[in-house]
């Protein structure tokens, strides 16, 4: 299959909007950007379309997809009845970066919720996913546009290494979003619960629901205790190499990753580090010897979380092309995004951390 690339970094093109509306409705899938990683989308109330999303992906049919809306009277169809609470977060945070879980209608098929009974919403505020949700029938079935088990995309380059020749569209919409998948929160139980964290962090929920809990699957090293979103218990986010996080007071992280290095270094591994502006002179000694074998990328300041969140995935990719065999990072707990940042942190290490 040919893979139409459409250009929008700069501006909406209205007909290029209605063509990959035409091929949406037609049941094809099209790649766009939203405000925090590139979704693929397709029609979520045509249950072919959803099978496509799967196959394209590669992934797990049980694993559920988040419709996409673009306009808040448009919920109503496809969920059984929307909870005070629902109407209370769509007020606070839509459009943006929010999925909630409702019990859905029978116009949703089994196909895009994974053989459940609730339904993922989420009303995006980038300008080319409201236009092309609504050109594409109002309900956009969309997961992040990466291959299964790759970090999700923040940039049209990294959906066309997945995709190209997979999917009819893909739409250019430039990088610089939020970076991380949207938090997703179930008001299917008696209290909220964030399946997910994202840029919504827990303290905001609270401030506008009152009680929100974390799902404990999220918090537990724990194998038995299940994460509830189907999605949360692959090990999602992985990078090629091993990847260890180091966590602790500031000159010892540093200090611990050098060592780490040499060793590394020692058993001919090519390395890479994920630093942050503020502690990338403590790894120069390292990078002066032989530095093909090794890589240090700043993330960001880490005063500017938005800046870490928004560049972590792309940097993972960038070790995956680099094919070193060990990457180690940082920890970042930073203030508000601090909990999404280390949840997909975590996961891409497959639960490997120092603590220093
Ligand atoms: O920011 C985002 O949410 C991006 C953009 C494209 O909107 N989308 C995204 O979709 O991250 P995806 O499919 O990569 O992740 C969706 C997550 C999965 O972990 C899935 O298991 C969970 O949402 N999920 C979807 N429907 C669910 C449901 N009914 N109950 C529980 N979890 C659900
Ligand atoms: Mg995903």
């Amino acid at each position: 299959m040919k893979t139409i690339i459409m250009d929008m970094t700069k501006k909406i093109d209205p007909e290029q909007i209605a063509r990959a509306g035409e091929i949406l409705r037609a049941g094809g899938l099209v790649a766009f950007p939203t405000e925090t990683v590139y979704g693929l989308g397709g029609d979520g109330l045509n249950p072919a379309a959803s099978e496509k999303i799967y196959a394209a992906k590669g992934r797990p049919s049980d694993n559920p997809l988040i419709i996409h809306i673009a306009a808040l009277a448009d919920m109503e169809k496809i969920v059984a009845g929307i909870p005070s609470d629902a109407r209370k977060l769509a007020e606070a945070f839509w459009p943006g970066p929010l999925t909630m879980i409702l019990q859905k209608s029978s116009l949703v098929p089994l196909q895009t919720t994974g053989g459940l009974q609730t339904v993922a919403i989420r009303y995006p505020s980038h300008p080319v996913a409201q236009a092309l949700i609504a050109a594409g029938g109002g309900y956009i079935a969309a997961p992040s546009a990466n291959l299964s088990g790759r970090p999700s995309p923040t940039s049209a380059s990294h959906v066309i290494a997945d995709l190209n020749g997979r999917i009819d569209a893909i739409i250019d919409g430039g990088d610089g979003n939020i970076g991380l998948e949207s938090t997703i929160i179930d008001l299917t139980e008696e209290e909220p619960v964030i399946l997910r964290p994202g840029y919504v962090s827990l303290e905001m929920a609270r401030e506008v629901l009152g009680e929100v809990r974390m799902d404990p699957g999220l918090l537990k090293e724990d194998p038995t205790i299940r994460p509830k979103a189907p999605g949360m218990k692959y090990r999602h986010y992985a990078p090629r190499a091993d990847l260890i996080i180091v966590q602790g007071e500031r000159q010892q992280v540093t200090g611990t990753i050098c060592d780490l290095c040499q060793k590394a270094l020692a058993q001919e591994k090519k390395v890479g580090i994920i630093a942050s502006d503020e502690t990338m002179d403590a790894y120069l000694d390292l990078a002066q010897g032989d530095t093909q074998e090794i890589h240090v990328r700043s993330a960001g300041q880490r005063a500017d979380e938005q800046s870490i969140a928004r560049h972590l995935y792309a940097l993972l990719r960038e070790f995956d092309t680099l094919q070193v065999d060990v990457i180690y990072s940082e920890a970042f707990d930073t203030p508000q995004m601090g909990q999404a940042i280390m949840n997909r942190l975590i996961k891409a290490a497959g639960h490997q951390i120092l603590n220093v």
